[in-house]
């Protein structure tokens, strides 16, 4: 049987080591746990850094995959099959946006919302170049993803970028409103910063956001991968922060754990998209479109059940602030996604946390970040919770 340590071995040889990996080998999961070679069992309030919408080996997604595995895969785009359209009535429907375009993964998502705004403009007879982007927010590593992405270290080594792409340093309303200018194609927008630490954006800002599109005449992109398909608790987050996006990208919880990208564009954006401008192999093949299609019909069964384990969630995690005042600052998030910033070193309790048998991780040395699966429970949410104090009690000491 090959073992963890051959498994790192033979990885250290032959895998790209872009990857910094922890050191455990999962090898199957069950509900809300996975469980590594030796069995031990871990409580997963990560799901796969917000993908495993439904947990592992949900009974139901594992049905309907099986059967789509058994009936037909993929086609291509060349020709018709019955589940796209269904997947993009129902996701316009929820979305109120007009039509969807489907591709795999959230950096895609987002280079094609780039491509579309400038095929918009292109379109109105006056090309704009600029897109302007939040501080802190990611949009992926692919090239124009990456000009939109704020964090320095991940841009860097692969520049030039996009030269006419700018990241905000601030959340200053004026900021923003000073960058947005009549060459400004679309301003783009995470709801919630995931990757820059569970950061809603402040209501001021989501005004002048609001203000600057309106002033320019510039689209709005919201980037929903991971704040989208349900995980704040509504369908996308922007319209609860004020936000009527033209293009919004969603990806992650989508498929459930299928590679699922998807893009949802107002008609005034989709029409002046061409046959041939834009396309994909892979996008909306009929595995990627049953996932999603099926995640959309068990999510309805599972809102109740969401709402409570958020509301315990952060009731849990707030009383963990009153507790320990001096270590856990601030806790932010909504619904489904929460990050608490602490003053020990964040990696230090995922690893206290890792050895205690409860997943979650760190968006940088002082923000830890939870993205349970929707299947979470109050009582689930009490084991983590009460494993994350013993973790920092664990690191403190
Ligand atoms: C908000 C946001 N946008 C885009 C991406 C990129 O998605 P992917 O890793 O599927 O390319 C991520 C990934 O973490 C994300 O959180």
């Amino acid at each position: 049987m090959t073992t963890a340590l051959d498994v790192r071995a033979l990885e250290a040889q032959r895998l790209l080591q872009n990857y910094r990996r922890f050191p455990v080998v999962f090898t199957r999961g069950e509900g809300i746990r996975l469980f590594d070679e030796d069995g031990r069992p871990y409580l997963d309030f990560l799901s796969g850094i917000g993908v495993a919408s439904l947990g592992h080996a949900h009974p139901v997604l594992t049905r309907a995959l099986t059967d789509q595995a058994a009936t037909l895969l993929h086609t291509s785009n060349l020709y018709y099959h019955p589940l796209q359209a269904e997947l993009a009535q129902r996701l316009t429907t929820l979305s109120g946006l007009d039509r969807a375009f489907f591709c795999n993964s959230g950096t895609e998502a987002i280079e094609a919302c780039l491509k579309f705004a400038r095929r918009y403009w292109y379109t109105q007879g006056q090309p704009r170049s600029k897109f302007v982007a939040l501080w802190h927010g990611f949009h992926g590593r692919t090239m124009g993803a990456l000009s939109v992405t704020w964090d320095a270290h991940y841009r860097t080594p692969f520049e030039p970028l996009v030269p006419t792409a700018t990241t905000l340093d601030s959340d200053d309303p004026e900021a923003l409103l000073a960058a947005v200018d009549a060459d400004t194609a679309a301003i783009v927008v995470e709801p919630v910063r995931g990757e820059g630490g569970v950061r809603p954006v402040p209501a001021p800002l989501a005004s002048a956001i609001a203000d600057a599109c309106r002033r320019s005449g510039a689209l709005l992109i919201a980037d929903e991968v991971q704040s989208g398909s349900w995980r704040t608790g509504t369908f996308l987050h922007a319209p609860s922060i004020g936000l009527e996006p033209d293009l919004v990208a969603l990806a992650k919880a989508l498929g459930a754990g299928v590679p699922v990208g998807a893009v949802l564009l107002r008609e005034r954006v989709a029409s002046t998209v061409a046959a041939g401008d834009h396309g994909t192999t892979y996008g909306g093949n009929l595995l990627a479109c049953r996932a999603a299609l099926t995640f959309l019909d068990v999510v309805d069964t599972l809102h109740d059940r969401m709402r409570a384990a958020s509301a315990r969630l952060f009731e849990r995690l707030r009383a963990l602030q009153a507790a320990r005042p001096d270590i856990v600052t601030d806790v932010r998030g909504a619904g489904l996604i929460a990050g608490f910033e602490v003053t020990v070193d964040a990696l230090a309790v995922v690893n206290a946390a890792l050895e205690r048998g409860l997943i979650v991780n760190r968006t940088s040395n002082t923000v830890l970040r939870l993205l349970p699966p929707y299947i979470v429970t109050p009582a689930d949410v009490d084991d983590a919770v009460d494993i994350l104090d013993q973790a920092i009690g664990a690191v403190v000491s």
